[in-house]
């Protein structure tokens, strides 16, 4: 699994102008279903009001040590309790100073001294601050300890400077969080994504194409980061940027994508044919921009190689997943593919509705394993989706094992 929904999450906020970004970061978490608990120090109250939090988190904000006493839990040791990931956002030299020598000497220090579960800090500081001797050895120190970080950006400073310091973006925060809170079944795994259209050209200017928006290959692939894969993802044209450690391969024609996914497929464990590649491409691309004449336009089309076939007859003990994009008799029609393509799994998407599939953010397919048993999965976001597929295929990792 590679969700945050209904994980425990404590987030420390330290006094820092960014501090401000947490708010935004707490509304993501929030968003994908996370339980928020704010953990303020005195300082972080100076920027931003805890009630922000409260509202935005939907729970009490954490601000003092010793009012906890007044509950009926020690406060402190519950919050470190209860935590799956602690998370410093931002993380001040003052905190990284703090808990690389042991101090624990307000709530946010005492939390994660009390805690055993995995701490993730996002440093924020002026550039100097940043390079310091000091601050770089605390870091180091904490390294060593297996506390995890997601380092500042290069941008503008709020002291005017531009520079090395700046919080790292919520997204990246979010990835990281995610990235530690899965399930890692797919450690040691090399997979090969691909995603997205093909685009065949007919002139310098023309092509033809089609809608997918490459969304759910590269979910799969970031689901399959998450979960531990060395991930390479081959993608057509698409408006999305590539999930963080992947090996990224843009392409743009069918044949692009074979050579890309021939140069791949030595080294990959697992295939997933996410792409929607054209099947024919105009015979001859014309050189200059085609004129209209006042008659009609034939286009001469030839075959594309069928790539997945191709790996199909090659596969050794390799895991081939393929997609099937069908506008009827989807079950049928999605079978003949995963045995003429010699595949042991097909996910077979309705592409006829346009509620859900190419373009969209929601996907219905149904999971149809090589000894014919199927999963019709409700409808659900390509994110979400990933996740059952790689459930799917992690269970067709496991048999191979045990063979
Ligand atoms: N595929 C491929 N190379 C092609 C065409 C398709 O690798 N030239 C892969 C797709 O990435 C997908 C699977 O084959 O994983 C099925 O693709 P789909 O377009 O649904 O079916 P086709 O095999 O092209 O058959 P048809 O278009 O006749 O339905």
């Amino acid at each position: 699994m590679s969700s945050l929904k209904g994980r425990e999450i404590v987030l420390g906020v330290t006094g820092c102008i960014a501090a401000y970004k947490s708010a935004e970061l707490v509304r993501h978490l929030v968003k994908q279903g996370a339980c928020v608990h704010v953990v303020m120090t005195d300082s972080a109250r100076e920027f931003v009001a805890p009630l922000t939090f409260q509202t935005l988190s939907g729970s009490p904000v954490t601000t003092g040590l010793f009012k906890l006493y007044e509950e009926k839990e020690i406060g402190h040791i519950s919050l470190a309790r209860r935590a799956d990931v602690i998370v410093v956002a931002p993380a001040t030299a003052n905190i990284i100073g703090k808990v690389a020598g042991g101090i624990a000497d307000d709530i946010l220090s005492t939390v994660i001294m009390a805690s055993m579960s995995p701490v993730l800090f996002a440093p924020a500081m002026n550039e100097s601050m940043w390079k310091n001797p000091i601050l770089q050895k605390n870091l180091k120190i904490l390294k060593n300890l297996s506390y995890n970080f997601v380092n500042p950006g290069w941008g503008d400073l709020a002291c005017g400077a531009q520079g090395e310091g700046r919080l790292a973006e919520a997204d990246d925060i979010l990835d990281e969080i995610t990235c530690m809170l899965s399930t890692k079944d797919f450690e040691q795994k090399r997979a090969l994504v691909t995603a997205g259209p093909t685009c065949e050209s007919i002139d310098p200017v023309r092509y033809i194409s089609n809608p997918s928006s490459g969304k759910m290959g590269f979910s799969i692939a970031r689901a399959l980061i998450y979960r531990g894969a060395d991930v390479t993802l081959v993608s057509g044209p698409t408006a999305l940027s590539p999930p963080r450690n992947v090996k990224f391969v843009p392409v743009r024609t069918a044949e692009e994508m074979a050579l890309a996914v021939e140069d791949e497929f030595g080294q990959t464990d697992i295939v997933i044919k996410a792409a929607a590649v054209a099947d024919y491409r105009p015979a001859n691309t014309a050189l200059q921009k085609i004129k209209k004449e006042n008659k009609g336009l034939v286009l001469e089309m030839e075959k594309t190689r069928d790539i997945l076939a191709a790996l199909g007859e090659k596969k050794a003990g390799r895991i081939l997943v393929g997609f099937a994009a069908e506008t009827q008799d989807l079950f049928s029609n999605a079978l003949v593919k995963l045995k003429k393509k010699n595949l042991d799994m097909i996910v077979a998407n309705d592409v006829s509705r346009n509620d859900t599939g190419f373009g969209t953010d929601i996907n219905k397919v149904e999971i149809i394993m090589a000894d014919g048993s199927v999963e019709d999965l409700p409808a659900m976001g390509k994110d979400e989706l990933a996740d059952r597929i790689l459930d799917k295929i992690a269970q067709i990792v496991k048999k191979s094992e045990l063979k």
